[in-house]
Formats: structure tokens, sequence, C-alpha cells
């Protein structure tokens, strides 16, 4: 795509609940676009690893706020070779934490971390100088609110909960976590939906001029389609 008429880097919010696929989407376009893409999602999970492995409490919050801080979170792409597939990795304070954020445990714990006043402040800097002078496709729950509130495109991506609870089994089944049942992820999914939506900081809510896209029926793929367009006709 050619922007180089373009002067300013572009910014593009995607926020939405867990499993609309906002992650498919946003990488699969940073990709075509050559755009950074950021999961900040991934960025509150370091910070509930960063709280279980200093032995802090939930109580702790001005503790977890500061270890978050000094933390150095590094998100990058790596292809493997055989399959093509992309995975972003993350890495905190030097170790490889790809798998682990990604385990039920930290699923659980880190939507009582992202609820933390003093924690969004931190992460919230952290994204914001990610983006600085970069095209990004930045992915969360507060991006078009919060993060970057003057972005070029702001989208809200979401799907019902039946379909968001299929979805998120396939990705614990392919990562061998087999034994979950649909009622079980649907529950886990509609607790941490209640969280992110109910909290006092920063709560996850569409923004108003934001793009609301179900993908319930299109799909991931039709929608990612849908938003490349968008952003082809804005680039012209
Ligand atoms: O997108 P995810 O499931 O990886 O997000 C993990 C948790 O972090 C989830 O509880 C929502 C929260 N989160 C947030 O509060 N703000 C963001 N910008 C991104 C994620």
């Amino acid at each position: 795509m050619d922007k180089t008429q373009l002067t300013k880097p572009l910014h593009i919010a995607i926020d939405g609940p867990v499993a609309a696929g906002k992650g498919t989407i946003a990488k699969r376009l940073a990709q075509e676009l050559g755009f950074l893409y950021v999961d900040t999602g991934a960025m509150y999970r370091c910070s509930a690893v960063i709280a279980l492995e200093n032995n802090l409490s939930m109580e702790e919050e001005e503790r977890i706020a500061g270890a978050t801080d000094e933390a150095d979170i590094e998100m990058y792409d790596r292809r493997n070779l055989e399959t093509g597939e992309i995975t972003t990795v993350v890495e905190l304070n030097g170790a490889d934490v790809t798998e682990r954020i990604r385990l039920r445990e930290i699923d659980r714990l880190v939507p009582k971390v992202a609820a933390m006043a003093k924690v969004r402040a931190v992460l919230v800097k952290k994204q914001q100088k990610i983006a600085v002078g970069k095209d990004v496709i930045m992915e969360g729950r507060d991006i078009s609110s919060v993060v970057l509130p003057n972005a070029d495109l702001k989208i809200f991506l979401t799907a019902d909960v039946e379909e968001r609870t299929r979805r998120r089994l396939l990705q614990y089944r392919e990562r061998g976590n087999g034994m979950i049942s649909y009622e079980e992820v649907k529950a886990e999914l509609e607790s941490r939906d209640e969280m992110d939506l109910n909290r006092k900081s920063d709560p996850l809510r569409q923004v108003t001029g934001a793009w609301l896209l179900d993908t319930t029926n299109i799909g991931i793929e039709e929608a990612a389609q849908m938003i490349a367009v968008k952003l082809k006709s804005m680039l012209k």
C-alpha cells in the first residue's frame, strides 16, 4: 500500500471484548500494511506475571505498578520457517513469556491487575511511548478512549458470547488445553467481560465515532477484509 503522501504516522485503535478477533485481525492488517502491531493485553498479562513472580497480593497495587514500571516488556514477530506462521514473541525482563502469559492462571488473574488504576497509568504511558512517530495498529480495551484518543481509525470489534466462547475454546485446544468444557470457558469469558466492562478505571466501552464491527456472522477473515478496504480508502 502506498502511503508515501502521508506526512504523519497512522494510528489505528481496535478495542473489544475477549476473543472478538482483535489480535488475529490486528496482526494480519499490520503485516499487510507494514505497521507495528501492539497487543496491549499482553502487557497487562506481563503485569500479572510480575505480581505472581514477586509474590505480590492483589492488595499491593503500588508495588505491582512499580515493578511493572521498571519492567522491560518487548514484543516482536517470529516466523515459523516450516509453517510460515507468525507469532508475536513477548519478553519480560529478557525472559520469553509468550506461552506463560496465555496460561489460564494468568487469564484469571489479569482482569484484577488490569483494574488497578496505578498499573493502567504505567502501561498507558508505555503504550503511548511505543506509538510515537510510528504507524501502529494497537488493540486492547481503552485504546480509542485513553491510549490513542486521536487515532485515525477507531474500531470496536465484537461478537456474541457463544461465538467468542467457541473461538476461545478452539485456542485452548490448539494449545493442548483439551480438558476445558464449553460451559467453563463461557463462564470465564462472561466473568472477564463483566470485570472489563464494570471496572472503575477506563472500562471497556465503545467511544463515539468508533466503527462497530460485529464478527459473529461475518467471521474474522471478512472483517479483516472490510477494515483493509476502509484503510485503503483512507490512504488514497
Ligand atoms: O486482550 P487480553 O485478553 O489479552 O487482555 C488481558 C486483560 O487485560 C483483560 O482482562 C483486559 C485487560 N486489558 C485492558 O484492561 N486494557 C487493555 N488495553 C488491554 C487489555
